[in-house]
Parts: structure tokens; sequence; C-alpha cells
């Protein structure tokens, strides 16, 4: 008796999945099926860190960069790191053009020069030449 009531059971559950797992199955394409199209490519918006901040914040963001060397807004101390401060605003870029393409020599500059890009380094131009050379 017990057996029998078994056997039903398994046959109930079997019954009742079987169809279920096979309605999940993909449906398959048929010979004259039009396929689906094919997703538009979406240009994900760049990160926030690729966009450069030209706010005056963030450009004093960006010179601030130039702080452990250059001093702070531009006032260099000790004096074997020139200053930025005052500094000419088309000198800067200019300079920063030739440590970039490796025309001025440099023990440093070459290297960091490279990570600004034109506007960039246009922005803190004019941040660098409007700050004050304070006398030390
Ligand atoms: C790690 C130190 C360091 C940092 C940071 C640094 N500099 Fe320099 N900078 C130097 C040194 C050293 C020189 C002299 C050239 C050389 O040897 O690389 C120099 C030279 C320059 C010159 C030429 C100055 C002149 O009188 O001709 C400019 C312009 C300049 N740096 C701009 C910048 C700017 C803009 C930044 C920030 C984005 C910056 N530097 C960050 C070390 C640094």
């Amino acid at each position: 008796m017990k057996l029998k009531l078994f056997r039903f059971t398994i046959a109930v559950i079997t019954a009742v999945s079987i169809p279920k797992l096979s309605a999940q199955e993909p449906p398959q394409p048929s010979a004259n099926s039009v396929p689906p199209p094919a997703p538009t490519s979406v240009t994900a918006p760049a990160p926030a860190f690729a966009v450069p901040d030209l706010t005056p914040l963030g450009v004093s963001a960006l010179a601030a960069n130039c702080a452990a060397c250059h001093g702070t807004n531009g006032n260099s101390v000790g004096g074997a790191i020139s200053g930025l401060a005052g500094i000419d605003r088309e000198y800067l870029i200019s300079q920063m053009k030739l440590f970039k393409e490796g025309k001025r020599t440099a023990t440093l500059m070459h290297q960091i020069a490279k990570g600004y890009s034109d506007a960039e380094v246009a922005a803190m131009a004019t941040y660098f030449a409007e700050q004050k050379k304070q006398r030390q």
C-alpha cells in the first residue's frame, strides 16, 4: 500500500515538474525567423576622474599637484626648484610642451608634463600667472 502511494507521488511530481523544466528552455529560432536586432552600441559616459575639472576649484586642485616641488601656490622655498607664481602664462605652456615632447632636458618634468592635457596645462598656466610672488 505504502509503495503504491510512493509510486503515485513520484508520478505526480514527474508529471508536474518535467513540463515546467522544458518550458524554461529558450525558444529555438525557426528557419524563417528574423534574428533579433543587434544591440546598438551605447557609449558609456567617461568616469568622473577622466573628465578634467576646469572649474576654479578643480584648477587649484590640479595646481596643488605642483606644490610639493614648486611650493604652495607656486612659491617655491629654497630656490633649488624655480617658483611658478607670477610666471608668464605662455612661457609655462611652452615649457610644458617642450617637456612633454622631450625637447627640454629634465630630470622630472618630462614625466610630469605628460600627465596633463593641453587644456589642463593652459588652465594651470593662467592660475600660476595670477599667483602673487611672495618675498622670502
Ligand atoms: C616632483 C617635483 C616636481 C613636481 C611635482 C612638479 N615639478 Fe615642475 N619642475 C621640477 C624640476 C626638478 C624642474 C626643473 C626641470 C627638471 O629637472 O625636471 C621643474 C621645472 C618646471 C618648469 C620650468 C620652470 C622654468 O623656470 O623654466 C615648469 C614650467 C614646471 N616645472 C611646471 C610644473 C607644473 C605645472 C607642475 C604641476 C603640474 C609641476 N611642475 C610639478 C620638479 C617638479
